[in-house]
């Protein structure tokens, strides 16, 4: 097993850079289709909160255990294990619950984030787990680690906040049936502080482990979040016709 581990982490992780490209341009153009983009067309549907909880379980389960079977124990190790999870279990066992019962997404979009989540944090925990020397405790210490960690806290902090007040929104709009213009905080500034809050997140962890595998992921972040906070963008000035004409759709003055 170490051994096909070993072997296919440079081809899958150039692979998943490559595809992140044409990811990216396609959808500029087709709005992946849940959430407010759920749309006929894409397959049978299952509950959105189920869809949720299976499609992010991998991350939470093959990082655990490839770090519990093949990792050194060292600090620096540790302390990547506690940021992953501190992040996935909240993804898995608690934010799915704080969306809407009654909503519901394709089967087709839970497949394709099984597979991403899957090869995610495969070539994550391998990443870590295979580079024992380098994540020694010195790593602790160095520049990219230190300042990694503070951006992967701030990006989490600016994403979790964020991902609060809409749900907050989201339980009135069971009750009125209508989406709301969302304010205060980061969305003065613009519509999709949650998705700048999760790039500034996986970008810190790219600067703290200083990896290739870090480096895809952020990059798959940015190709999935960027062109949905513009499809966003576009649909709140489309709904709302007060929609604040100062507000960007995902960096702050600029985009
Ligand atoms: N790393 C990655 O590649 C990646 C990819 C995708 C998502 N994510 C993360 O996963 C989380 C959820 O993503 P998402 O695309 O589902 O986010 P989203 O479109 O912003 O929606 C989040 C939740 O808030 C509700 N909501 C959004 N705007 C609302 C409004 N104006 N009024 C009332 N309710 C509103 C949505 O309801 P509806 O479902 O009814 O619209 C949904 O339940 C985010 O933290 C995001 O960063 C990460």
């Amino acid at each position: 097993m170490e051994q096909i581990l070993n072997k296919s982490f440079e081809m899958v992780a150039f692979g998943t850079l490559a595809i992140a490209v044409p990811v990216f341009l396609l959808l500029l153009f087709i709005k992946a289709p849940y959430g407010r983009h759920i749309r006929q067309g894409w397959g049978p549907l299952l509950d959105n909160r189920i869809g949720w909880f299976v499609m992010e379980s991998p991350a939470v389960l093959v990082f655990g255990a490839i770090m519990i079977f093949y990792a050194k124990w060292d600090t620096t190790a540790v302390l990547l294990l506690l940021m992953w999870q501190l992040h996935y279990c909240h993804r898995v066992f608690i934010y799915p619950w704080t969306l809407k019962k009654d909503k519901k997404m394709p089967w087709l979009i839970l497949v394709m984030a099984l597979v991403f989540n899957t090869t995610n944090a495969y070539l994550n925990a391998w990443s870590i787990a295979s580079q024992g020397d380098k994540y020694s405790d010195v790593w602790l210490s160095s520049p990219q680690f230190l300042t990694g960690v503070l951006v992967f806290f701030a990006g989490m902090a600016l994403n979790k906040v964020s991902d609060r007040q809409l749900a907050r929104l989201s339980s009135a709009k069971s009750e009125t049936g209508t989406y709301q213009v969302p304010y205060g905080a980061a969305y003065r500034w613009v519509s999709c502080p949650n998705y700048l809050g999760e790039i500034i997140q996986w970008t810190g962890w790219a600067i703290a482990t200083w990896s290739l595998a870090g480096w895809v992921f952020a990059v798959w972040t940015m190709a999935n979040l960027v062109p949905r906070a513009i499809a966003h963008h576009r649909w709140y000035r489309e709904t709302f016709k007060d929609y604040p004409a100062e507000r960007r759709a995902l960096i702050p003055y600029l985009l």
